[in-house]
């Protein structure tokens, strides 16, 4: 082999070397960055071209959040022309992917659907964010990234139960999960505290339960103190629809999750009938497990669950309806005539069936109506069809739900529970408060989540994705949410979309780089990982 060889693999290693410079900059990691001579500079005359109808509103969103961002105004031209940055569709690529090339001729950006070239906006996004300025405009340096997600679902939840937070908060969430690249919104709409999503056939859910008197201060397991003022607010139907649409145009999914039997005290408080034992109750004032759930028994309850979800299916488009299905304790189907009478009447062993029942019932209900559901770990206690969706948050139940052959989505809660303190002591009384001391999660622990742990590659194709959830109980605002999102969200937005291997020091490094575009987006984010004090 040639000296000349030799020669042009060292040039070779030079530019892959300098290409890793391009890649460092951008969360999650791209698939592939190559380094290719030459720059471009974006500035106020740059011009965002393409010649799809598709692409124009995707246009349109980037040039909003670049202008705020950067104080640069990119015009959105809809012409074959090229030059500037040019989107366009090109079929031979994978739903999500996207192609993004920088030469000194401008910007290129492919993808073989809108939301793919959506994706590699937020890259771009991102690469002018962490640009040198120059008088002219951001100096991009030539690269060719070759980019696609590991996992379909790259998910976020919003508790909005615990805490009321406005439509505009939601929307500014959604924007968040977008810069991320994420491509679902889990909305948990319905809590024992809170009913928060207008039903027309039930008036009283949002009249009764979206109230409650007062909330209880400090922690729920040892306080008896409560702060004396109401709190609510929902979502009324219209508003439902301005957000999901507001979601669609940055191509995610709100999937949203109306949670049963359990955690349904706000809809027992509005019809007292749905419990097992016909009494008064109040929207809960405390955190924790109620042990007042839905009635399993009585043929009325399915008659309600269908009434909510029928007005559900009509304002939420996404395949999945999320059925909660945790912490259902099983104190008063144990006590209810109605509910023994169903066990007996239907052959089912115990209450764990009795609430694989109700779930199946539900099911087939949504299955009707061409939907599917997602339900937490618990519901693979009684039994599941394999239809099911299994959203693991619970470390006990992860071989049981990894070996059934269903879909997972992961969101194990040492890895992917946002409202874990983020700092090992002292640090952490500065975070206000949680459960329990030893909820910590840091962003490297975050960062560690490996979706396939412990699985052989022939199951990997059973994780259908991870998911960062924010409950809210100690989070009563949206600022104090956004310190909890940020920065670890980038750590499970990385989880799900790269691949290869771990690299803490490289993230660091590029989380550094997306920290400044928090601060230009106008985020709130916790500072504590960035000032060395969080382990
Ligand atoms: C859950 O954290 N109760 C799903
Ligand atoms: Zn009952």
């Amino acid at each position: 082999m040639s000296r000349l060889f030799a020669i042009a693999a060292a040039l070779f290693a030079a530019v892959a070397v300098s290409a890793q410079s391009a890649a460092t900059v951008i969360i999650p990691r791209p698939v592939e960055a190559v380094s290719l001579k030459g720059s471009y500079i974006v500035g106020e005359k740059c011009v965002i071209r393409t010649a799809e109808q598709s692409l124009v509103r995707p246009a349109e969103i980037f040039a909003g959040y670049v202008a705020g961002e950067e104080g640069l105004s990119l015009a959105v031209e809809q012409s074959g022309k090229r030059g500037g940055i040019t989107l366009s569709l090109d079929a031979a690529l994978a739903k999500e992917e996207y192609r993004l090339t920088i030469t000194s001729k401008g910007v290129v950006i492919k993808g073989s659907t809108p939301q793919g070239v959506f994706y590699g906006l937020q890259s771009l996004r991102q690469l002018l964010s962490a640009a040198e300025k120059c008088k002219k405009g951001y100096e991009l340096q030539g690269v060719d990234i070759t980019d696609k997600p590991l996992l379909g679902h790259r998910g976020a939840m919003l508790d909005v139960g615990r805490y009321f937070f406005t439509v505009a908060e939601v929307k500014r969430f959604i924007d968040i999960a977008a810069m991320h690249k994420l491509n679902i919104f889990h909305w948990h709409l319905t809590e024992d505290q809170g009913w928060r999503i207008e039903i027309k056939k039930y008036p009283n859910l949002t009249k009764i339960g979206s109230k409650r008197e007062q909330t209880i201060m400090g922690r729920n397991s040892i306080s008896k103190t409560y702060d004396g003022t109401p709190h609510g607010g929902y979502y009324t139907q219209e508003e439902i629809r301005d957000i999901v649409a507001y979601a669609a145009e940055r191509y995610i999914e709100v999937v949203p999750e109306i949670d049963m039997p359990g955690h349904m005290v706000a809809a027992l408080a509005s019809y007292n009938h749905l419990g097992c034992r016909d009494e008064k109750f109040k929207v809960r004032t405390r955190w924790g497990i109620s042990k007042d759930v839905l009635c399993a028994g009585k043929e009325t309850t399915f008659e309600f669950v269908e009434g909510v979800l029928s007005e559900v299916i009509s304002l939420f488009p996404s395949k999945y309806i999320h059925l909660g299905g945790d912490e259902a304790p099983r104190n008063r189907w144990k006590e209810c005539p109605h509910c023994q009478k169903r066990i007996k009447e239907e052959g089912l062993k115990d209450e764990n069936e009795l609430q694989s029942y109700f779930m199946h019932r539900v099911e087939k209900f949504l299955a009707e109506r061409g939907r599917k559901i997602i339900g937490w770990d618990e519901i693979i206690y009684g039994g599941i069809n394999k239809s099911a969706t299994i959203m693991l948050w619970n470390d006990r139940n992860r071989a049981k739900a990894t070996s059934l052959g269903n879909d997972v989505i992961l969101t194990p809660k040492y890895f992917c529970y946002m409202d874990y303190y983020q700092t090992t002591r002292p640090y952490s009384n500065k975070e206000g408060l949680m459960f329990r001391d030893e909820r910590i999660l840091t962003l490297r622990k975050a960062y560690s989540l490996n979706p396939y742990e412990g699985m052989q590659p022939s199951e990997y194709g059973r994780i259908r994705g991870v998911q960062a959830n924010l409950w809210t109980e100690y989070i009563p605002n949206f600022h104090r949410a956004q310190e909890k999102l940020l920065p670890r969200l980038a750590a499970t937005a990385e989880a799900g979309w790269s691949s290869g291997k771990k690299d803490f020091e490289d993230f660091t490094r590029r989380i550094n780089h997306l920290r400044r575009l928090y601060d230009k987006a106008g985020l709130h984010y916790a500072t504590y990982f960035f000032d060395g004090v969080d382990e």
